[in-house]
C-alpha cells in the first residue's frame, strides 16, 4: 500500500465527541512541517499549527492553508517561555484536549564552537530542545489515553558532526527526552517517537549551506519533504520509538557511537562523496 493511501485508509482516532481529534504541529508552516499539516487535515484530525506568524494579519494564507482548512494558527515563539505559556493555555481553553503532538519546529546555525554568537546559540537550545520540552509539559497533563508525541528530531541527534556543535547537542538532547518520556508515560497509554531525518530540500538546508553548513548532508541525495512528511505522518498513525531515515544512516550513526574509530576512518570518503553531492544540488538549481 502507498503512503497516502495508508494514512488515509486508517482514519483517525475518534475523540469523546465523536469530533476530529486535534493535534498540534510546531514548525507547521516550514518545508516539512506544512505537508504534515496537510496530510493531517487530509487523515481527519483539527490541527492547530503553532508559529511566530500566528498573530499576523492574512497568516493563515501566508503560511499557505486555504481557509477553508481544519487547521488554527496561533502564535508562538519557541524561544520565549511566555510565548508557549500562552499558547498552551489558548490551546488547552480553545481547541480542547491534544490527540497528538508534532514537534517539527527547529533551527540551525552553522559554524566553529569559537566563532558562535551568543544568540544564534540560545535559539538553536531553545528552539530545538528547551521549547520542545516546555510545550510537552504544558500540554501533557491534558493528553488521554492513546495520546502521542512525535519528535521530529534529526541524524544530527544521533551522529556527532563538527561545525554544528549546538545543534548537535540540542538533538542529542532531544532524543534523551525523548527516551525518558517514552518510560514516563507508557503506563498512561501515551505514546512517544522520534524521527531521525538525514538532509531534507527546505529552505532549513539552504539556509544552512549559505551559512557554510558541512557538505556532509551531500553524502546522499536531500530527501523530498513530501516523502520525509509522509513517513513522518505514518509514524503518527503507526507510533514506533525511534525512525531514521533512511534506515542504513541510522544504522551506520548508532554505530558510531558504539565505535567512535569509525567515523574517523571514514570521515574522508564521506567528505569527499559530499563535496561531489554538493556540486550536484548546486548544478540543479539547489543552493539558491
Ligand atoms: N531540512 C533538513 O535538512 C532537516 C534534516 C534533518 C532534520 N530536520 C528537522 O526537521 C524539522 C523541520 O525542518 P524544515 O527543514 O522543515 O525547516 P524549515 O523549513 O526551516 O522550517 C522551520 C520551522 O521552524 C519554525 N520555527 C523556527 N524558529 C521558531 C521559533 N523561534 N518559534 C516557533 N517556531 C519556529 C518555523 O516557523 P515560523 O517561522 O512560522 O515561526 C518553521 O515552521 C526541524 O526540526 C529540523 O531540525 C531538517
Amino acid at each position: 500500500m502507498t503512503d497516502t493511501a495508508e494514512i488515509l485508509a486508517s482514519p483517525a482516532p475518534a475523540v469523546a465527541d465523536g469530533g476530529r481529534p486535534l493535534a498540534v504541529v510546531t514548525g507547521g508552516t516550514g518545508g516539512i512541517g506544512r505537508r504534515v499539516v496537510e496530510l493531517l487535515a487530509g487523515a481527519g484530525y483539527r490541527v492547530t499549527v503553532l508559529s511566530r506568524q500566528g498573530a499576523m494579519a492574512g497568516a493563515m494564507a501566508g503560511a499557505g492553508f486555504a481557509d477553508d482548512m481544519p487547521v488554527t494558527l496561533r502564535a508562538c515563539d519557541l524561544g520565549r517561555a511566555e510565548s508557549i505559556a500562552a499558547a498552551s493555555s489558548a490551546i488547552l481553553a480553545q481547541d480542547g484536549p491534544v490527540s497528538l503532538l508534532v514537534h517539527c519546529a527547529g533551527v540551525i546555525h552553522p559554524g566553529d564552537s569559537a566563532a558562535q554568537g551568543a544568540d544564534e546559540l540560545a535559539a538553536q537550545v531553545a528552539v530545538n530542545l528547551t521549547g520542545p520540552i516546555d510545550l510537552t509539559a504544558r500540554l501533557l497533563g491534558r493528553m488521554q489515553r492513546g495520546g502521542h508525541v512525535v519528535f521530529v528530531n534529526s541524524m544530527a541527534g544521533a551522529l556527532p558532526l563538527a561545525g554544528c556543535g549546538a545543534y548537535t547537542a540540542a538533538k542529542f538532547g532531544l532524543r534523551g527526552y525523548a527516551m525518558c518520556l517514552a518510560r514516563e508515560v507508557r503506563k498512561q497509554g501515551i505514546r512517544v517517537s522520534s524521527v531521525f531525518p538525514a538532509a531534507v530540500d527546505t529552505p532549513m538546508l539552504r539556509r544552512e549551506m549559505a551559512e557554510g553548513g558541512s557538505v556532509l548532508n551531500f553524502v546522499s541525495a536531500p530527501a523530498d519533504p513530501d516523502h520525509v512528511a509522509r513517513r513522518i505522518v505514518r509514524i503518527c498513525r503507526h507510533p514506533r520509538r525511534e525512525t531514521f531515515l533512511p534506515a542504513m544512516d541510522g544504522l551506520f550513526a548508532n554505530l558510531c557511537l558504539l565505535l567512535p574509530r569509525l567515523l574517523d576512518l571514514a570521515l574522508p570518503v564521506l567528505t569527499l562523496a559530499g563535496r561531489l553531492g554538493y556540486r550536484r544540488f548546486v548544478r540543479r538549481g539547489g543552493g539558491r
